[in-house]
């Protein structure tokens, strides 16, 4: 679904990104884990046309992107829920998730997924009519996964849902991303640093440090594997 291919990108002259190379099969979680500033913000930004790359090669779908704009992208079904939710706090609810359907004409299919984000999330509909400013950030972090829904995309990429959320909404969460995967075949990148929590829903993973991909495996194979428990899960 989405293969990024000996990507760099810089911030000016300094390099964040050396030479990643990811694959996000159809229908899989996949999951990125790093520490802090290891680059796992900076390559979702990149692969929604945020940033710009220096080198390598993004293909949607088979589908060469690596140029497109970010807006193009999401028509194109890719959707990606921003570090640090960034929900229009002074909109309510509703607004928000209309938003996330800016680029779609198919009225049916929109009121289609909006009953859908609102069955995921009843606490949406309940407060659909409430600044999304008022939210908790579990709540936010529902509404900015409803929003990324509302585009109808084919491939979402989470950054970090987890964080600065309660254990309780983080659990919730995370059970909403599995059911979204089993129940919409969406394909979902997810960057964690709940590591534990990550490679319990993903079957694929991915390591970056400091701009590289330091290693990569199946799930189980990186939960066992020593260098993991230890850097990323508490030993
Ligand atoms: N706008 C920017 N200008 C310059 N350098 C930046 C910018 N944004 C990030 N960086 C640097 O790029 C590197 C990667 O940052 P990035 O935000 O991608 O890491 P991250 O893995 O998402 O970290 P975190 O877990 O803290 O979110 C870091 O060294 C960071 O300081
Ligand atoms: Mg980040």
């Amino acid at each position: 679904m989405l293969d990024v291919a000996n990507i760099k990108v810089k911030y000016g002259q300094i390099e964040a990104l050396h030479d990643v190379s990811i694959s996000v099969p159809e229908g899989k979680i996949v999951t990125l884990i790093g520490a802090n500033g290891a680059g796992k913000t900076t390559l979702l930004r990149s692969l929604s046309g945020l940033l710009p790359l220096s080198n390598g090669k993004v293909e949607l779908h088979g589908e060469d992107i690596t140029r497109e704009k970010p807006h193009r992208r999401v028509a194109r079904g890719l959707a990606h829920v921003p570090e640090g939710r960034m929900v229009f706090a002074n909109l309510s609810i509703a607004e928000n998730l209309e938003m996330g359907a800016f680029l779609r004409k198919d009225k049916d299919g929109i009121s289609k997924d909006l009953a859908y984000v609102y069955e995921l999330f009843p606490r949406l509909e309940e407060r659909k009519r409430q600044q999304a400013g008022t939210l908790s950030g579990g709540e936010q972090q529902m509404l900015a996964i409803g929003r990324a829904l509302m585009s109808a995309p084919q491939c979402l990429m989470l950054d970090e849902p987890s964080l600065g959320i309660a254990p309780i909404l983080t659990r919730i969460i995370f059970d909403k991303i599995v059911e979204i995967n089993q129940e919409r075949k969406l394909t979902i990148l997810l960057v964690e640093q709940n590591v534990n929590l990550a490679l319990e829903i993903s079957s694929f993973g991915y390591v970056i440090e400091t701009g590289n991909i330091l290693f990569e495996g199946s799930s189980q194979d990186l939960r066992n594997d020593p260098r993991v428990r230890e850097a990323y899960m508490g030993g």
